[in-house]
């Protein structure tokens, strides 16, 4: 039998391969998750994690964290285009899982704390290949569930996951309600209508002459018909009122 041969120049897809983090890499990828949860943290009530670069490099110093790297490229052209992060042990002070909640049931989870692909590589099979990535290690370690947390309305990734079997557990829904109060600053207010220029010219002329008046010499005071009465006299100092 022939080989069905490859039309010369459709260039091969390129291949992704994965390794762990080192401390070199933490810049970038740190650059590569603000990148990727942008948009996605625009929409969520939670803030998709990490939170800060501060709590990102921290998780690099932590036992137990497994950061794996999904690389396009070779040496100099090695790009990132997937992160994927899990956890054998509920880890950090910013998280708020229930051991007990696994342990009643028997679970032993691998938490899945990131799974990012660059966006101009998403729908190419890497969240995928970061996936199965993870289940392997799961099934090495003897976890018997991938346990993550996705935002309701992060319906493209909640698809992703349900397609791949993920059920919902018991978890918070955010409620609001709406308080009704009266507003804390004063509504909008007319302003007053300026003065009619007419108006200001005949300010301007009353002032003016007003002006004129203060210089002209003091009028002659009028004679008092009835004299001024007399200062009274002061008071010997001392005497009763
Ligand atoms: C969710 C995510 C990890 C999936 O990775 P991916 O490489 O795009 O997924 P794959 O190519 O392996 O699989 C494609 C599937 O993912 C879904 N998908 C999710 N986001 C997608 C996107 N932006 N483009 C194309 N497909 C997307 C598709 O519906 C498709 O489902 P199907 O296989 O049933 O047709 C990735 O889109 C991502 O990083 N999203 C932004 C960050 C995020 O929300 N992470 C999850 C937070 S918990």
């Amino acid at each position: 039998m022939t080989e069905a041969k490859k039309p010369k120049d459709t260039p091969a897809e390129p291949v992704v391969s994965v390794r762990r983090i080192h401390r070199r890499d933490l810049n970038r990828v740190w650059e590569f998750l603000k990148l990727v949860f942008r948009d996605v943290n625009r929409e969520t009530v939670e803030y998709q994690r990490p939170r800060s670069k501060k709590r990102f490099l921290e998780v690099y110093e932590e036992e137990g964290v497994e950061q794996l790297l999904f690389l396009v490229g070779e040496g100099k052209e090695e790009t990132v285009v997937g992160y994927a992060e899990c956890a054998f042990e509920i880890s950090g002070t910013d998280n708020w899982m229930n051991e007990r909640y696994f342990d009643k049931r028997d679970m032993r989870p691998l938490f899945v704390e990131e799974l990012a692909v660059h966006p101009d590589m998403q729908g190419r099979g890497i969240g995928n290949f970061m996936l199965e990535q993870l289940d392997h290690l799961a099934k090495l370690r003897g976890c018997t569930h991938l346990v993550l947390e996705v935002a309701e309305n992060n319906e493209s990734a909640l698809h992703f996951y349900r397609a791949r079997s993920f059920f919902k557990l018991d978890a918070a829904i955010f409620l609001a309600k709406k308080i009704a109060t009266a507003a804390e600053l004063l509504p909008p207010r007319r302003l007053k209508k300026k003065k009619a220029p007419a108006a200001a010219e005949e300010g301007k002329v009353a002032a003016r002459s007003a002006k004129a008046d203060a210089k002209k010499p003091p009028a002659k005071r009028p004679v008092a018909k009835t004299p001024a009465p007399k200062k009274a006299a002061p008071k010997p100092k001392g005497t009763a009122e």
